[in-house]
C-alpha cells in the first residue's frame, strides 16, 4: 500500500490485492485458444459452487447492470406483469429495466432499511393474476439491510412465477443458495466481495427461465442469453481476457479461505462495525436482525460542526454539506466510505438518504485490522466535527468483539 493510499471501504468498488492484479497482467492470451478456454472453464467450475447451483452460469463482460440488464431484458415481454420488490436503488433499477422491456411492474414497496416480508410477496401473487416473474435485491447496498430471499423462492415456487435475484453485493460474503433458495436468474458482479476490479458480471439461468427465453420473441443483442449457451464455455463476444484471469485468481483465494469461513469473516467484520459505531453513540441505520454482513449504513448526527469551506461550497443544500463534512473528513483521515442514495418506491413517495446516512463497506479482502483503521478515523472524524466521543470508546468495543468471535475464524 501507498502512505497516501486512501482505504476503500465502499459497498464497491472494494480494495483489491497484489495477487489479483499479478493475475490480471498476465500477457494477453487468444480467448479462442484451448489456454484460455482451460481457464475460463475452472472459473466456470468455481462460480458454479459459489452460487451452489447445478444450473448454466455464464460471464458477461460489463459492471453488475449487464447482468442485470441480461436477466430482465431475456424474461421481460411486452405486456408482462412482474412483481418488483423495490428495497432500495437497485430494486428500482430493476424495476425501470421492467418498464424498458414493455412489462407493466406490480410494485411491492419496502420502507428504507426495512425488509420485504414473504407473506406479502404471497398475498400480492395471489391478488394481482398473471404475473410472471419476481425481481429482487438480496443485500440492499443503500440501506444495509438483507431481505429473505430463501423465504421468498419458497413463495415463487409455490406459485410458479420466476424469482430473478440481485446478489451483486452479497455473492461471496452472505449465504446464497441458489438451487436451494430456487432461484431462476442470479447475476452477481466482479467489484465486491470478489474484490476483483470492476468489469465482470455473472449469471445462472434455471431450467424454467429457459423456457421463457426461448419462447421470448424479441431477444437483446449483445446479453441474449442463448447466445451465452451456445457459445459455452467460450463467450459470443471478446471477453474481458485479462479481468477472467483476476477471476479465477480471487475464486481460488475465496475457495482457499473456504466460503463458510469467509462469509464468517464478513460477518464478524460486520459486527465489529455495528458495535463500534453504536460506542460512539452513532446509530445504525437498519435494526440487528436485518442488518447485513458487507455494509453498514449509520445516520449522519444532525449536530456535526460544518467546516467553513463546506459550507461554502455547498451553501445550496444542508444535507450535501452534513455529507460532505462527514466523508471528506474521514477520507482527511485515510479512509474512504459511500454517501447516502436516493431512489423511487413508487412515482409519489421518493427517498433520498444523501446526508442522511453515510455507508460502509467491509467486503471481499476486508478484515478486522481494516474495521479498526475505519473506526479509528472516524473516531477523529467525529471529535474534529465537535461530537463529544470518548476517543478508543468505538476500537475497544471493535476489538471486544473481535477477540470474541477470533476462534471462528481459526477452525
Ligand atoms: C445491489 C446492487 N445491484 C446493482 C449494482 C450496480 O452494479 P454496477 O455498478 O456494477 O453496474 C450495485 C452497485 O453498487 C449494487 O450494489
Amino acid at each position: 500500500m501507498d502512505l497516501d493510499e486512501t482505504l476503500l471501504m465502499t459497498p464497491g468498488p472494494t480494495f483489491t490485492s497484489h495477487r489479483i492484479l499479478q493475475a490480471a497482467s498476465k500477457p494477453l492470451v487468444h480467448h479462442r485458444e484451448k489456454e484460455f478456454v482451460k481457464i475460463i472453464n475452472e472459473s466456470y467450475e468455481m462460480l458454479r459452487k459459489l452460487f451452489k447451483t447445478e444450473n448454466d452460469v455464464f460471464i458477461i463482460t460489463g459492471s453488475g447492470t449487464a447482468a442485470m440488464d441480461a436477466a430482465v431484458s431475456n424474461i421481460v415481454e411486452q405486456g408482462d406483469k412482474v412483481l418488483c420488490i423495490v428495497s432500495g436503488k437497485f430494486s428500482d433499477r430493476l424495476r425501470d429495466m421492467v418498464k424498458n422491456y414493455g412489462g407493466t411492474p406490480v410494485v411491492l414497496g419496502v420502507k428504507p432499511g426495512k425488509t420485504v416480508d414473504p407473506k406479502l410477496v404471497k398475498e400480492k401473487l395471489e391478488e394481482v393474476k398473471g404475473i410472471k416473474a419476481v425481481t429482487m435485491v438480496h443485500n440492499n447496498t443503500s440501506t444495509g439491510s438483507v431481505n429473505p430471499v430463501r423465504d421468498i423462492g419458497e413463495v415463487t415456487k409455490e406459485h410458479d412465477v420466476l424469482l430473478l435475484v440481485d446478489t451483486i453485493s452479497s455473492l461471496g460474503g452472505d449465504h446464497i443458495d441458489v438451487d436451494d433458495f430456487h432461484i431462476d436468474l442470479c447475476f452477481s458482479g466482479s467489484q465486491k466481495c470478489l474484490a476483483l476490479p470492476p468489469g465482470l458480471s455473472f449469471i445462472s439461468v434455471s431450467q424454467k427461465a429457459w423456457e421463457k427465453i426461448e419462447r421470448k420473441e424479441s431477444k437483446p443483442f449483445y446479453l441474449d442469453l442463448l447466445k451465452y449457451k451456445k457459445s459455452y464455455p467460450q463467450t459470443p463476444f471478446t471477453v474481458a481476457i485479462n479481468m477472467v484471469f483476476a477471476l479465477d485468481e480471487s475464486l481460488k483465494m475465496l475457495f482457499e479461505e473456504g466460503l463458510e469461513k469467509r462469509i464468517k469473516r464478513h460477518e464478524i467484520c460486520a459486527e465489529m462495525t455495528r458495535e463500534a459505531v453504536k460506542a460512539l453513540n452513532l446509530e445504525p441505520f437498519v435494526e440487528d436482525e436485518v442488518a447485513s454482513k458487507t455494509v453498514t449504513s449509520v445516520k449522519i448526527p444532525r449536530d456535526i460542526n460544518i467546516p467553513r469551506e463546506i459550507q461554502r461550497m455547498y451553501s445550496d443544500s444542508k444535507k450535501k454539506m452534513r455529507d460532505k463534512a462527514l466523508r471528506e473528513t474521514l477520507k482527511k483521515y485515510g479512509v474512504l466510505v459511500a454517501k447516502g442514495q436516493s431512489w423511487k418506491i413508487s412515482s409519489d413517495e421518493k427517498v433520498d438518504l444523501l446526508g442522511e446516512i453515510f455507508r460502509i463497506g467491509h467486503m471481499g479482502l476486508v478484515t478486522p485490522k481494516h474495521i479498526i483503521t475505519t473506526i479509528t478515523a472516524l473516531e477523529l472524524t467525529l471529535k474534529e466535527l465537535g461530537l463529544d466521543v470518548e476517543i478508543g470508546s468505538g476500537i475497544k468495543k471493535a476489538e471486544e468483539v473481535y477477540e470474541r468471535r477470533l476462534n471462528e475464524l481459526r477452525k
